[in-house]
């Protein structure tokens, strides 16, 4: 029996009574479940297991929707790091994303599990998603471009280890194409007389969005070549997300398009971006240009928001390993295309450090600057690559003093971020400035107290709202904004005698700078 919901709405439940005897488990469905569908408060139906490996800011979203969207599915997220287990068991989840809590509340300990247990929850799935960490790899042939698929392999050996009978594995990493033959080839060398379908189901959910995302994709991606592993992926899917929207393809397309959307949405960055630049030199204003080109709809209006550099887990890491496939495909030219979208990236970060340093005479030497936003966009408390980073590095290199403040990312977290910046760039000679000059604060103005400028790093909205005549009186002269995500309000700053330097747009100045009072 199979209650389908149509478009959008409310999820609803499919039921399949059929096939009992390929079923792990039996269940009784529950009474509000019962009512709500009509049928015997005492059916029983088989129940479906879901384990997903990797409970980062992939698994744990992803899973909780599922089990949210599919309460006779059981869905159990398993992870190596005990104290991200026991966070997402407390009301302190270890990812801040607007609406999880909801719905992690709704679905923790019915239908969705957080444990440690990955050898016993593999077993006793029926799907297993592979969502570990697929870092760039920083050592041996590849080094700096490739990605580490050391964890993914480990997973395909466990899942090989303790599996029976027939099991879907399901790659949700981002992994380079091909890499589903890697792991066939070594669940097919282990496995005890277990059989397994090996899927390609990227996920394209943003950080800060990832919510909204997974309620409404775009699209879901599902790549593989057994047609009824396939379809029971996509009936998961089907159970909130409209038919037409569910896409699938080959193995090696699915793997590949995920590289590919990243690159794609990374280069419109680095365009707009190299355009930013263009833009200061000649008067002209990004926002403006991005308005009148998005307008095409050849071209479309979003991805154009000129920053200070795109960061995240993703961007970068997909596009070098995308680079590294290139040139192992012998196909230099492409590779060194794709390569210009990260070296511009690198390029519009350290330019807005340049230019920090520039205003001020070239001299930021114990001169305080107030950094707002840590994380690399807004709406999250991931900090990974992002350009707060570089920026930091960049001025702690000149001597300034900093007060960081981010409304989400923990101060330790920074602390960490900073000291291995400096680590991996040779200067650990700088740790003791990083540790006597550099503070993070709980509020925006307490970090801006006798500053002499406010660099804006991450477009949190409570910048877009600051009091400026505050601002003004506990800054110190030039008393400058560097507004790295065209987020500051520069009229009501030149009011109150603070000047503003937007990216893609140059200087705003104050009246009291341009008379030189
Ligand atoms: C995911 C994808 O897996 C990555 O390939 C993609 O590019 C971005 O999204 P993400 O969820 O952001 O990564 O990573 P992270 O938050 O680091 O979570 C991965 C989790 O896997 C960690 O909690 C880690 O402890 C866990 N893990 C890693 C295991 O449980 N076992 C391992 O062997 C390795
Ligand atoms: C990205 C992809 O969007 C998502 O589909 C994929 O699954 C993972 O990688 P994410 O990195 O979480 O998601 O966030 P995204 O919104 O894409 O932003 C990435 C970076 O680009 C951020 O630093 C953001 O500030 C920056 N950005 C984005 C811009 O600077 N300008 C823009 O117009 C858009």
């Amino acid at each position: 029996m199979h209650l389908l919901s149509e478009g959008w709405s409310q999820p609803q439940w499919t039921i399949t009574i059929k096939n009992l005897s390929s079923a792990v488990d039996l269940r009784k469905i529950d009474q509000s479940a019962t009512a709500e569908i009509g049928i015997h408060r005492t059916c029983w139906i088989a129940v479906m297991k879901i384990c997903c490996i990797g409970a980062g800011y992939v698994g744990g979203p992803t899973m909780a929707m599922i089990a949210k969207q599919c309460p006779e599915i059981q869905v159990h997220v398993v992870d190596l790091n005990e104290s991200r287990i026991a966070a997402w068991n407390s009301s302190q989840l270890p990812v801040y994303e607007p609406g999880l809590d909801e719905v992690v509340r709704e679905a923790r300990d019915r239908n969705l599990f957080f444990s440690c247990k990955v050898e016993s929850a593999i077993a006793e799935a029926d799907i297993i998603f592979i969502s570990v960490n697929t870092p760039t790899k920083a050592f041996g042939q590849g080094a700096g471009r490739a990605a580490n698929l050391e964890f993914v392999e480990k997973c395909a050996r466990q899942i090989a280890r303790v599996s029976k009978g027939h099991k879907i594995i399901v790659e949700k990493s981002t992994v380079p194409v091909r890499t589903a033959a890697a792991v066939r080839q070594i669940l097919a060398s282990e496995a005890n007389n277990a059989t397994f379908d090996v899927l390609s189901n990227p996920e394209f959910l943003a950080e800060g969005t990832a919510v909204a995302d997974l309620l409404r994709p775009d699209r879901v991606l599902i790549g593989g070549d057994g047609a009824a592993a396939v379809e029971k992926l996509a009936n998961i899917y089907a159970r909130w997300v409209p038919r037409e929207r569910i896409l699938t393809t080959n193995l090696w397309s699915s793997e590949l398009s995920k590289l590919t959307a990243n690159a794609f949405l990374a280069q419109r960055v680095s365009s707009i971006n190299s355009i930013s630049a263009l833009c200061e030199a000649t008067g002209a204003d990004v926002d403006e240009v991005a308005r009148a080109i998005g307008s095409d709809s050849r071209i479309g209006p979003k991805f154009l928001k000129a920053s200070v550099g795109f960061g995240g887990s993703c961007f970068q890491k997909d596009i070098l390993n995308l680079v590294y496939l290139c040139e192992h495909f012998g196909l230099p030219e492409v590779a060194h295309y794709w390569e210009q979208v990260v070296l511009m990236n690198q390029h519009q970060k350290s330019r807005f450090s340049r230019q920090i340093a520039s205003s001020m005479n070239n001299t930021l030497s114990d001169k305080k600057i107030a950094i707002w936003g840590f994380a690399f966009k807004k709406d999250t408390n991931d900090t990974r690559e992002t350009p707060a980073i570089d920026v930091c590095i960049d001025l702690i290199g000149e001597r300034a003093r900093l007060a960081i403040y981010d409304p989400q990312v923990d101060s330790q977290t920074i602390v960490h971020d900073l000291t291995k910046a400096l680590g991996e760039r040779g200067r650990k000679g700088e740790l003791d400035w990083l540790r006597d000059h550099v503070q993070i604060v709980d509020d925006p103005y307490v970090a801006a107290d006798q500053a002499q400028a406010v660099a804006v790093l991450t477009e949190w909205d409570q910048f877009r709202t600051i009091d400026s005549e505050r601002l003004s009186k506990l800054m110190v002269g030039p008393k400058l904004i560097f507004d790295g995500r065209r987020v500051i309000d520069a009229d009501r700053m030149n009011l109150a005698g603070l000047s503003v330097y937007r990216i893609g747009q140059g200087f705003r100045w104050a009246r009291a700078a341009v008379s030189g009072a």
